[in-house]
Order: C-alpha cells, then sequence, then structure tokens
C-alpha cells in the first residue's frame, strides 16, 4: 500500500472515496463543511435522517454522492468534539481503515488530520491512521491453498495538508508509519508462522535477509559450537531438549556517521520458536499458541526494519537467543544444575521457566557491546497475562528514568506498558539450597521473580524488561499475532535519537 500526501483540497479533489470525520450531534469537521457547502447541504440532509450518530468508531458510506468529485463518501463518528483524545483518535482511525479496505475503493483521500487533538502534531495523527490502515489490510493467508477472502483493493491512501509547514509534518508522519507498519507486519508474519517452519534457522535467515535488504544492518548468527566456546550452559541446556540447533542471531544497526562511535541501545528478544515446557510438559489445550513464544525475538527484528526504514540517526544492537523447548531424552531436568555464561549456576526447577534460561546468556553476551541501555523483550511469564491482561506489557527496570522513558513512548504509541516493582523481597524467592539461584520463584508474583532472576544478569548496565506474554498475541476468535511491542520500541528509538 502507498500512502501520500496531496496539497489538493479535499472538495475539489477525485478520489474513489473521502474520508470525513462526524461529530455527535450532526456536527461537521472543517472538510465536512465544505463538502457538505458544495454537495448543496447532502451532509445536512443525510444526518438529519438519523442513520448515523456521530459515536466514536460509527461509520456511514455514500455512494455516488453528487456535486463532488469522489465516488464516495465515507462519513466517521468521532463523538463529542471537547472529549477527543489519543484513544478516541485511534478508534476513529481504525473505523474508517477497516471500511474502506471492505469497500472496493482502490484510493482514498483521508481528512482526519485535521482533528484537533490536544499535544499532538499532525505527523503523530498521519502515523496513527497508516498503523490502522496496515492493521486493517494485514492478512496472513499465505498458508491456505485457498484464500478466504480477496485481498484488499485499496492501494493508496492520500493525505491533504494545506501548505509547507503542514506538508512537512504529513511527509513525516508517513515516512515514519510507513516503517513502522512494514516492521510489524515482518514482526506478525514471523510469529503467526508455525514452529515447524519458523525455526531458530529460520529466524537466523530473516536477520540476514534484513541485513541484505538495509545498508545500516549488519548480521552475525552464532552457532551452538560458538556459544559453547562462551560458556553459554544456561541457554544450551534448553536446546539439547531439541534437534534444531540453537541460533544467537545479532543485528547491528548503525544509524550514526562511522566516526560516530555512540553507544547502542541494546535490545535482546526471546526467540523460543516452540515451547513444550520441556520435561515439565505444558498442558495439551491451546499449547499451539506457543509457537508465539518468539515474539520477543519478531519484534527485536521487526523494530530494527522499522528504523531502518527511518534511517534513524542512532545505534541499535539486536540481539535474538533463539531455541525450542521440548521434551527429550537429553532435555533439561528438574533438578539439572547449569552453569550460565556469567558463572552463576541454577537449579532448573522447573524446566518450562526456559527463557530466562536462555536471556540469561543473552544478556551476559551483550556487555561487548558497551551498551548505553538494554531493553529485554520476552513473551515470560502467564502471571504477566493474569495480572495486566493484553491491555499492558509488564515494565521492570533497575533504572528509574529509563522506566519513565518507555512508559512515556508506550502512551505516545498507544502501545503501552505497566511498571512492578523489583524490590529485594522478591529477588529472595529464588534461593536455591544447591546452586546460586534457582530457575523459578514460587507461585506468587511470577512476573517480577521472573524478572528478578533477570536483574541477577544485568547488574553492570542500564536494563529494562518488558514482559509481552499478554500483549504479544490475541487468543480466541481473532487469533493472531499483534506485532506489539513494536510501535512502543520504535517510540522510544525515535524520542532518542531525538535527543529526549
Ligand atoms: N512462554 C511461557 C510464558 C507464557 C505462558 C507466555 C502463557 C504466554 C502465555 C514461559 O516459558 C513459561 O512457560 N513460563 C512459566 C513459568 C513458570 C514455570 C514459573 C509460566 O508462566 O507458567
Ligand atoms: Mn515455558
Ligand atoms: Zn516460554
Amino acid at each position: 500500500m502507498e500512502f501520500t500526501a496531496t496539497a489538493a483540497i479535499p472538495a475539489k479533489a477525485t478520489s474513489a472515496c473521502l474520508i470525513l470525520g462526524i461529530y455527535e450531534g450532526q456536527k461537521l469537521t472543517p472538510s465536512a463543511i465544505w463538502i457538505n457547502e458544495v454537495s448543496g447541504g447532502l451532509l445536512n440532509r443525510v444526518l438529519k435522517g438519523g442513520d448515523l450518530k456521530g459515536k466514536v468508531g460509527d461509520t456511514l458510506m455514500l455512494h455516488q454522492p453528487e456535486g463532488i468529485g469522489c465516488q464516495r463518501l465515507l462519513l466517521v463518528g468521532c463523538g463529542q468534539e471537547q472529549e477527543l483524545n489519543d484513544r478516541a483518535f485511534r478508534r476513529i482511525s481504525e473505523a474508517a481503515a477497516k471500511a474502506v479496505v471492505a469497500s472496493n475503493a482502490r484510493d482514498t483521500l483521508c481528512t482526519l488530520g485535521e482533528l484537533p487533538l490536544a499535544g499532538r502534531e499532525l505527523d503523530w495523527k498521519v502515523r496513527q491512521v497508516i498503523e490502522a490502515f496496515g492493521q486493517a489490510s494485514y492478512r496472513f493467508d499465505q498458508l491456505m491453498s485457498k484464500k478466504p477472502e480477496e485481498p484488499p483493493r485499496l492501494a493508496k491512501v492520500n493525505f491533504p495538508h494545506t501548505g509547507r509547514a503542514e506538508g512537512a509534518l504529513v511527509k513525516l508522519g508517513i515516512l515514519q508509519g510507513r516503517a513502522l507498519i512494514e516492521g510489524m507486519t515482518l514482526s506478525k508474519d514471523l510469529a503467526n508462522l508455525p514452529g515447524n517452519i519458523c525455526t531458530p534457522s529460520y529466524l537466523a535467515e530473516q536477520a540476514r535477509s534484513l541485513a541484505k535488504a538495509y545498508k545500516g544492518i549488519k548480521t552475525t548468527v552464532l552457532d551452538e559450537k560458538q556459544m559453547e566456546r562462551l560458556g553459554m550452559g544456561a541457554l544450551l541446556s534448553v536446546s539439547r531438549g531439541s534437534r534444531q540447533p540453537a541460533k544467537l542471531i545479532v543485528l547491528e544497526y548503525n544509524g550514526t556517521s562511522a566516526r560516530n562511535k555512540q553507544r547502542p541501545v541494546v535490545l535482546v528478544g526471546k526467540g523460543l520458536t516452540f515451547d513444550a515446557g520441556g520435561i515439565s510438559l505444558k498442558p495439551g489445550p491451546g499449547m499451539d499458541e506457543m509457537k508465539y513464544d518468539m515474539c520477543g525475538g519478531a519484534s527485536v527484528l521487526g523494530t530494527l526494519k522499522a528504523i531502518a526504514g527511518m534511517e534513524l540517526p542512532i545505534n541499535v544492537v539486536g540481539v535474538i537467543p533463539s531455541s525450542e523447548n521440548l521434551p527429550d531424552g537429553d532435555a533439561n531436568k528438574p533438578g539439572d544444575i547449569v552453569t550460565s555464561m556469567s558463572g552463576q549456576t541454577i537449579e532448573i526447577l522447573n524446566t518450562d521457566a526456559e527463557g530466562r534460561l536462555i536471556l540469561c546468556d543473552a544478556l551476559t553476551y551483550v556487555k561487548k557491546f558497551n551498551p548505553e541501555v538494554v531493553i529485554d523483550i520476552a513473551t515470560l511469564t502467564g502471571a504477566c497475562v493474569i495480572a495486566l491482561g493484553a491491555h499492558a506489557a509488564g515494565l521492570l527496570s533497575n533504572n528509574d528514568a529509563l522506566a519513565a522513558k518507555l512508559l512515556e513512548a508506550g502512551q505516545k504509541s498507544g502501545d503501552r506498558a505497566w511498571q512492578l516493582p523489583l524490590w529485594e523481597e522478591y529477588d529472595e524467592q529464588l534461593k536455591s539450597p544447591f546452586a546460586d539461584m534457582a530457575n523459578i520463584g514460587g507461585k506468587e508474583a511470577g512476573t517480577i521473580t521472573a524478572a528478578s532472576f533477570l536483574a541477577r544478569y544485568t547488574k553492570e548496565y542500564t536494563w529494562a524488561h518488558l514482559d509481552i506474554a499478554g500483549t504479544a498475541w490475541k487468543s480466541g476468535k481473532e487469533k493472531g499475532a499483534t506485532g506489539r511491542p513494536v510501535p512502543l520500541l520504535t517510540q522510544y528509538l525515535i524520542d532518542k535519537a531525538k535527543g529526549d
């Protein structure tokens, strides 16, 4: 799908579908006022008919409206003008995108950027609208021999602006919005692919393709022999139970000039391509969803693709420890003790707490990049789904300034996180009578004890952890990956590149 900026005024434009906002109480937005005038009061008459109340997200498609150059008018409810906020704007954008994608229109002109929103510039609004179109037009039917529906006909979304200053904002919004949905689409595709296709080697191939496509990205893949030499005993203990070889995937994005040795932001993503639990086997129902246990890794690939597409002037390293977790004669057993790359020993009391085992070695490995900040992203605990549901990622950090920036990026992108504490009392739950620590901390506060485990490997740098078990995919009828937290991470990096 193509996104473009135009200086044409909506009242004179020709388009297959013009999107207009309508407030509650039959109140028109500025472009709607124009269209109403040139069409001889068409909108007033339609609204009097009562088919569109103007509530947030209501839509009404008018065909062949007279007196204007567009073949369709999509009226979108915007609620009360004074109540317009970020969330309303997103719902309005989503409803509009859904309706246009479902129509037969080949292109559309979207005036939603003119809605007044306190504290949000035009580029932000354009980005949100593009994200909504990315979401509405996303399909994952590549493994079906018969497609359940035709691909959307919509090929182009056009954004009007009134001059130079607005034009620059629209173009920025388009550049960033387009790159963002490309990153999210990659992340969703990889996550939706099943474990028999999306293996650690497959993820490594994807990372190599990114390096081919973007000159700012360099990819290196470590195999099991190399990891053994580094002493990654925790990570390798997980992959011993699988016939697929583990990979440690490293992507380096250099967005600053070669001479600038700015310390990088390091993103570490859990890349468990299938988590059966190992010897501590998971129950059967719903186990298919554990193909999504690589969503942390997918979000690292998606975020790197997004920022490379934006050519952000920043240095970022992505690291993805990738393995399967399966029961096997050679798999970890409860009670086994392994030695991590850091030298700390771990008693594995539950083989299903494998994410922290592969992450801890990756978190030790990344010290070599002299990181300014390290953020790990993982579908780490079922407890996080219970605590926060699908609405927010769990955020834990050893640095409150970093946590605040991530929370802010979450608000701004609509991809929110919520902070939980990392107090010593929780860390004490990890005590083991036989090793430096156990890999589980009991029933209580599972998200926090998992993060406390990771915190033992991140003492030497500024670090945050995002538990995305609840946000990375949807279960139920509309099962599928969400692309989160690519928007949050990308927003954080956009702000960081600006020096915020
Ligand atoms: N990948 C799972 C976490 C998970 C569970 C994500 C459900 C999304 C939905 C992780 O490897 C795991 O199994 N965690 C265990 C930890 C427990 C054994 C301490 C869990 O949450 O049950
Ligand atoms: Mn597990
Ligand atoms: Zn897992």
